[in-house]
């Protein structure tokens, strides 16, 4: 299958590591792979779909980047890192209040130069795509060309950072002599699960894909998936022929709801540090792991040999509320 062109940033292949004490402790075998070390400024998953959408963005004569996310948004903070890197400029429309404390990702923002915009919740909610439109069309007027977009880069061509990433993980079976029967990752706005869905499926690869959900509810990503397929064909012509049932979101992690933290969560990250020598982020990776490790001991991965957890970054998402509670 032809894929569309990408501009290389990341650090790949990104390792894979076996998690030794959890696995010994949970009578299973857990891998992780490292992609909270693709980079440093330009670090995590979002930097796999950023190769494919910022490449269309130059092809298009673009020199600016639009797009959005949470006041702790990595994929903002990463797309801020990109233009810098390219000479671009980037804005960002950050769900959030300007007196909010400069720290974490809203903090390299700033220190990466990204004009930003703050908005409402129900703003964000509701027209962030309009806002983003709007802001194009100011820029277009100063002579500029803006790319937008959507938020975590969640959509079609995005979703090939996660096809590629998926072939990577074949190659590394190869390598490491292991077979991953069940992959695992955190769902915040989908397109990391349906890139992993949509390389599995293509590649006659027959591991289950789960996706331990952050925010919203399985009915809500399982929907999303389904609709980032068909932006996908737009791209390659190839279509994914499954149902909602095949898509495996392990609901009921989300906690107290999306970037808060509830004190076993955070106990669970600091242990797992201390066992495993690896940090999880409170947001996305700490929830997804928290999720696995509970669907382990109630039995959802019996029938699965040797687990894949990915590890899809964020460590700059330790804001000091998140903090307040280690
Ligand atoms: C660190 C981290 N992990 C996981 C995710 C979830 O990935 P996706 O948005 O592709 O579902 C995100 C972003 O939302 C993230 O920043």
């Amino acid at each position: 299958m032809k894929l569309p062109k990408r501009i290389g940033f990341a650090n790949l292949p990104t390792r894979i590591e076996k998690l030794d004490r959890i696995s010994q402790e949970l009578g299973t075998q857990i891998y992780i792979k490292r992609d909270d070390q693709t980079g440093s400024e330009i670090s995590g998953n979002k930097v796999r779909k950023l190769e494919f959408a910022v490449q269309e963005a130059l092809d298009n004569g673009c020199d600016y980047l639009i797009t959005c996310g949470g006041i702790q948004s990595n994929h903002a903070r990463a797309t801020a890192a990109v233009a810098a890197k390219l000479g671009m400029g980037a804005y960002l429309v950050l769900r959030g209040k300007e007196d909010s404390e400069v720290e974490g990702n809203y903090f390299l923002d700033k220190m990466l130069g990204a004009k930003i915009k703050f908005i409402t919740p129900e703003e964000y909610k509701n027209s962030r795509m309009d806002i983003m439109e709007e802001i194009k069309k100011g820029l277009d007027k100063e002579g500029h060309k803006a790319y937008i977009l959507p938020e975590g880069a969640s959509n079609g061509i995005g979703s090939f950072g996660y096809y590629k990433a998926m072939e990577e993980i074949l190659e590394q079976e190869k390598e490491l002599n292991i077979k991953f029967d069940a992959i695992v990752t955190a769902v915040g706005s989908g397109g990391t699960y349906a890139g992993l869905y949509y390389g599995n499926y293509i590649n006659n690869n027959d591991a289950i894909i789960y996706g331990v959900n952050v925010c919203d509810n399985a009915e809500y990503f399982t929907n999303t998936i389904l609709e980032l397929f068909k932006e996908i064909y737009k791209y390659t012509g190839e279509e994914v022929l499954v149902g909602k049932e095949d898509i495996k979101i392990l609901d009921g992690y989300v906690g107290r709801g999306y970037a808060l933290s509830e004190p076993q969560e955070i106990e669970f990250i600091q242990n797992f540090a201390k066992k495993e020598g690896v940090i999880l982020d409170p947001v996305y990776t700490g929830k997804a792991m928290y999720g696995l490790v509970e669907e382990i001991k109630k039995g959802t991965f019996n029938k699965h040999k040797n687990i894949l957890f990915i590890h899809t970054g964020g460590i700059f998402g330790w804001n000091s509320f998140a903090r307040s509670l280690v």
